[in-house]
């Protein structure tokens, strides 16, 4: 029995995570497992009619939770950052969820804009750091709306922050390694026992007191994981090749910043914003983790129940493996494989005329 907080939040928000609680009703009465939901309308409509964002007590609720999902955060007629530093990075930062863990594979069925690469070739997870960095919010202005106006926001990179990211990251290649070795691996790297690789993602060459401690740190933690393969690219070469050669990734490990950027390019090799799911984890259950899609709450689309709502449900499976629940993961994992296998059942966003209801509805029928 666990419990489960809602945020179904703005625009296509509340549509996916329908989608995503329907199927989790059904794959708990399969499995035979128990849960209880406790919803929080947090998001716009709440901020409009009542100026609140996140009220203290509404927190306290939520770390009462053992895990949480979210829709998405983010409303025309409110000002971009009151909302999404407000719900979404107060709670990564107060549940110390430090780690943001964005898988990124293609589905066989699911076309790629990547010519001549296929689901073979496009397996990676990004983990992403997920409490420092540029969205720590440290900064400020002064001479603000004048023409002498200073806008100053600095990159927090704490050593503690950053190791913490790393060893999670060459735990999680460690962890792949019991799906096989790593593909990219040469026959020489193999016989020297690799097994996996990490690629750190940063910008060493022009950040030199951020990421040399990311670089410093990096090349200390991998004295401690002989069997994993350390690569390092910059962010903008890794930006090319995740695109021309993205065979060439397995792990990424990577900044908060550069992590936002780079999973939204990964989500396209998977297919689109439509499939990409991550977690928010606090690895030491401290507090909740949060599960939620990659994509916002798509304003151009909302309303209009064509959702892809393959995201938020692979984030649901993605929850089901933090609570222990893998038997479950698995087959929402295989379901979603079956539909995106039957051309019949895809939202616009995939190319076809479905519904989002009708998605889910198929993802549950596959269930069975
Ligand atoms: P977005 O991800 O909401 O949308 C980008 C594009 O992808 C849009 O064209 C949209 O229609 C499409 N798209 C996204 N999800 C889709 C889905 N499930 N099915 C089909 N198409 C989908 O990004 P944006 O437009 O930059 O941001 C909109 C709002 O969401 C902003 O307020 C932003 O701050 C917020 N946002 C919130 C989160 C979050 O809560 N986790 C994440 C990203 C953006
Ligand atoms: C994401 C989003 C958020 C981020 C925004 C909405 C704060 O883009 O989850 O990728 O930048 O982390
Ligand atoms: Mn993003």
């Amino acid at each position: 029995m666990f419990k489960i907080g809602v945020i179904p939040g703005d625009g296509i928000g509340p549509e996916v995570i329908a989608e995503g609680l329907a199927i989790l009703g059904d794959v708990a009465q399969l499995e035979g497992f128990d849960y209880t939901l406790e919803r929080f309308d947090l998001g716009g409509e709440r901020f409009l009619a009542t100026g609140e964002v996140l009220p203290a007590g509404v927190i306290e609720q939520l770390r009462g939770c053992d895990v949480i999902m979210l829709g998405a955060v983010g409303h025309p007629e409110v000002a971009p950052g009151i909302l999404e530093k407000g719900i979404l990075l107060r709670l990564r930062f107060d549940f110390h969820q430090y780690i943001n863990l964005r898988p990124v594979r293609l589905y066989p069925g699911v076309e790629t804009p990547i010519r001549g690469k296929g689901p073979e070739d496009i397996d990676m997870v990004v983990v992403r750091e997920n409490n420092e960095d540029l969205y720590v919010g440290a900064g400020g202005f002064t001479r603000k709306g004048t023409a002498e106006e200073v806008a100053i926001q600095t990159s927090i990179n704490t050593r503690a922050g950053v190791d913490r990211a790393l060893r999670f990251a060459f735990e999680q290649a460690r962890a792949r390694a019991r799906q096989g070795p790593f593909r990219g691996l040469t026959k020489a790297e193999i016989d020297r026992g690799l097994t996996r690789q990490v690629t750190l993602v940063a910008k060493t060459n022009i950040l030199t007191f951020a990421h040399d401690l990311w670089m410093r740190a990096f090349t200390e933690i991998s004295r401690d994981y002989p069997d994993i393969k350390c690569d390092y690219q910059h962010v903008d070469a890794c930006c090319m090749r995740m695109v021309v050669n993205p065979e060439r990734f397995d792990v990424i490990v990577t900044t908060n910043m550069f992590g936002d950027i780079i999973t939204d390019l990964g989500a396209v090799l998977q297919g689109g914003m439509g499939l990409a799911a991550s977690g928010n984890l606090n690895p030491e259950r401290s507090a909740p983790s949060m599960f939620e899609p990659v994509h916002g709450s798509a304003p151009d689309i909302a309303g209009k129940g064509i959702a892809n709502p393959l995201a938020a449900i692979l984030s649901v499976a993605m929850m089901l493996d933090h609570v222990g629940a893998a038997a479950a993961a698995e087959r929402v994992c295989r379901a979603v494989a079956r539909v995106l296998n039957r051309p019949a059942s895809r939202t616009p966003d995939l190319g076809g005329t479905a519904t989002t209801a009708e998605v889910g509805r198929a993802v549950r029928e596959e269930l069975r």
